[in-house]
């Protein structure tokens, strides 16, 4: 156990206790993993041969403590494809340390996952965007990270990944395209678009200072989480794909008087959840036909 500043608090030990606990209550043997964002657990609902575990009986895992994030991994099949569902996350701002917040994706890497599907809720900085928006992820912006607050500070387990990681290709090009011509055959084209994802790390929303600086910096939507298990997947070689839903415009303007409100993200979450499913569904059961990325750690 390290205990030293924000690293690691997680051994290798641990990360394999939790494993072999799911591996044995478990015939799945998942290689796609979806983590589920506020208001869009309903994912794991229609999948077959469905097996579930709240989190507080899994050795090892953190619990949700998030109003609208269910607590529960959902193992099932998605046109004979093994899943494995989170339903509800850990944030940063529950007071988690970043390797509990990442936790559930080593374990994903060690039961054998290939590929992660991450989904949030976010608020949208691009002035083109509208409430209900659909935005691939192509990069992202680690302000969280920036200060120190990042999931691979301390001592690195080469058994995961390399020291220093290349980020510039976290968002995989291929499941990129492939979510894209999904959208077109779904007819989603009108409110899918792809963007710059920037984290902070809440829990207030911004200020309207900090969301001018945001768009300067480039950043197209921001939100809470995403970007430590990002991190961590790309560390130990997954393919990913983000997708996140803007449920709220951020107010850039002192004249205007827009308020977010977590009511707010979850009605929003909850009309347009249906068809977010719908492309995450589409694109599991069709994603092994895609050329895997090669892994440039
Ligand atoms: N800011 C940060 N996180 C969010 C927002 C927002 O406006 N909306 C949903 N999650």
């Amino acid at each position: 156990m390290h205990t030293r500043g924000n690293c690691c608090c997680c051994s290798f030990e641990d990360y394999k206790l939790t494993t072999e606990w799911l591996l044995n209550q478990t015939s799945h043997r998942p290689k796609i993993a979806v983590i589920c964002g506020s208001g869009l657990g309903l994912l794991a609902e229609s999948v077959t041969d469905k097996q579930s575990f709240r989190y507080q009986d899994i050795p090892n895992f953190p619990i949700t403590t998030v109003p609208g994030h269910e607590g529960r991994l959902v193992f099932g099949n998605i046109k004979d494809k093994s899943c494995v569902f989170m339903q509800g996350r850990f944030h940063l701002y529950e007071g988690y340390s970043l390797c509990k917040v990442t936790f559930p994706v080593r374990i994903f890497k060690l039961m054998g996952v290939e590929t992660i599907v991450v989904t949030n809720a976010s608020g949208g900085l691009c002035p083109d965007f509208k409430v209900g928006d659909i935005m691939i992820i192509k990069d992202h912006i680690n302000l969280p990270g920036f200060a120190g607050q990042h999931p691979l500070c301390g001592p690195n387990d080469e058994r995961f990944g390399i020291r220093f990681p290349c980020m510039s290709d976290a968002y995989s090009k291929e499941l990129r395209r492939l979510a894209l011509d999904i959208s077109t055959e779904l007819e989603y084209t009108d409110f899918v678009r792809e963007g710059v994802y920037c984290m902070v790390s809440g829990p207030n929303f911004e200020t309207i200072a900090e969301a001018r600086m945001l768009q300067i910096l480039g950043s197209d939507c921001v939100g809470m989480s995403i970007v430590p298990e990002v991190t961590v997947a790309k560390h130990c070689g997954l393919r990913v794909l983000g997708l996140s839903l803007i449920t709220n415009k951020v107010s850039v303007d002192y004249s205007r008087e827009e308020k977010v409100h977590h009511d707010e993200v979850l009605h929003i979450s909850k009309m347009r959840a249906e068809m977010m499913q719908k492309l995450v569904y589409t694109l599991v059961s069709r994603c092994h036909l895609v050329l895997p990325s090669i892994n440039t750690n």
